[in-house]
């Protein structure tokens, strides 16, 4: 599709060639799926979608695909395809799955209209939903907590960037029993301000952006249902705005009921996440990058996860950093596309990163 990029099905390497539409794409998070979809050895880009930019080049819109070939069009008639990836705002997914279906045999949603299970979580956390029936039938997108259930499955449900740092430090603490669900549980999550989309709004202008922590959605934040679904008690969770363009950045305190030593810290980790291609380990030794942060991540669908004991206080704190356009939403994508399909796992989002950066 890009320039130089182009995949030719019929070359013995190629493997099982796939077709995919993005609806949706003239976003941030459509731009990011273009990009990955490039570089992966079997998507082909059939379609893209932008009712503002329809007519135009991708090129035009997302600069690491000028010369690519391949223009905008309207999203009203969409052809027929292996995958649908919607890269919408929230609403427009659940309003079309039907037609979606019609023209594709898996759809990958990024917005949160799939991502929890009921119609009443939808009445409490959203404005409800408009088609209940399909909740049964979406696979939370992320493999390291859910990969059995995405083989095979028709209807992944990205997830939310906050939540996915969130839940990424967490889970190990639960899987390994070191958290059984009636601590106390308060998260601190900084993002940058690509979460917000490409309309942005003034608080992601760049000079009410410039230098800010800033607390949003204080509490309350809708992303709260995702962590509490997924880790199965409930959190104290707060996000805060930060002057960075990419990147999520979790800081979770937790106080378990009973002693815990270092290492058994190290072996709930390593349990989860010492196979997982996508997570790497980030918890003290030395040097600058003792931690996770997001400029370690940025534009690689990995996520950093690590920790720390206080003892004194009874408490460990647990740091995850996402890069929130990757691993946060178009690299989540595209991994679980790739496990719902039987593909590689890593194909498209080798990409280990950038040393030394600027501020994602
Ligand atoms: N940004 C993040 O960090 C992030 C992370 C995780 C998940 N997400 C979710 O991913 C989705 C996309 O986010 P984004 O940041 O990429 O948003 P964005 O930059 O605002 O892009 C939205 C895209 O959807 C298209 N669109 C808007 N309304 C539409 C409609 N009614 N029908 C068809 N297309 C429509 C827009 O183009 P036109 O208006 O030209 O059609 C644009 O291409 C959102 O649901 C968001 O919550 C975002």
């Amino acid at each position: 599709m890009a320039a130089g990029t182009e995949i030719d099905p019929s070359a013995d390497d190629a493997g099982e060639s796939v077709t995919a539409t993005v609806v949706g794409g003239s976003g941030f998070t459509g731009g990011e799926l273009l990009r990955l979809l490039a570089g992966h050895p079997n998507f082909e880009v059939a379609e893209v979608t932008s009712r503002s930019k329809a007519g135009k080049s991708v090129g035009s819109v997302h600069p690491p695909l000028r010369g690519a070939d391949l223009r905008f069009t309207e999203p009203d008639d969409l052809e027929s395809v292996d995958v649908l990836f919607a890269a919408t705002p929230h609403g427009v997914s659940m309003g079309r799955i039907d037609e979606f279906f019609e023209v594709a045999d898996t759809v990958v949603d990024l917005s949160a209209d799939f991502r929890l299970e009921s119609e009443a979580q939808y009445d409490e956390w959203y404005d409800g939903h408009d088609a209940p029936e399909y909740l049964e039938k979406a696979e939370y997108a992320l493999p390291e907590i859910n990969r059995e259930n995405l083989e095979g499955a028709e209807l992944i449900a990205g997830g939310g960037c906050n939540a996915t740092a969130t839940i990424l430090g967490l889970y190990p603490l639960f899987e390994g029993g070191i958290l059984e669900g009636d601590e106390q549980i308060v998260v601190d999550v900084k993002v940058g301000s690509s979460e917000g989309g490409a309309g942005g709004g003034a608080a992601s202008s760049h000079p009410e952006r410039s230098g800010v922590v800033r607390p949003y959605a204080p509490t309350g934040h809708r992303h709260e249902a995702e962590i509490e679904a997924f880790l199965g008690t409930s959190v104290a969770f707060t996000c805060h705005a930060v002057d960075m363009v990419r990147g999520a950045s979790a800081t979770s305190h937790v106080f378990p009921d009973g002693p815990v030593s270092k290492g058994d810290l190290w072996s709930a980790y390593r349990g989860c996440y010492e196979d997982e291609p996508f997570v790497r380990m980030a918890a003290g030794g030395s040097g600058v990058y003792r931690y996770p942060e997001p400029k370690a991540v940025a534009g690689t669908n990995h996520a950093e996860v690590g920790f720390e004991l206080d003892p004194s206080n009874e408490r460990v704190v647990v740091f995850s950093a996402i890069d929130n356009m990757m691993k946060g939403s178009a690299g989540q994508a595209v991994h679980a596309a790739n496990v719902a399909l039987g593909l590689e796992e890593m194909a498209g989002l080798e990409f280990t990163g950038l040393h030394p950066v600027g501020a994602p």
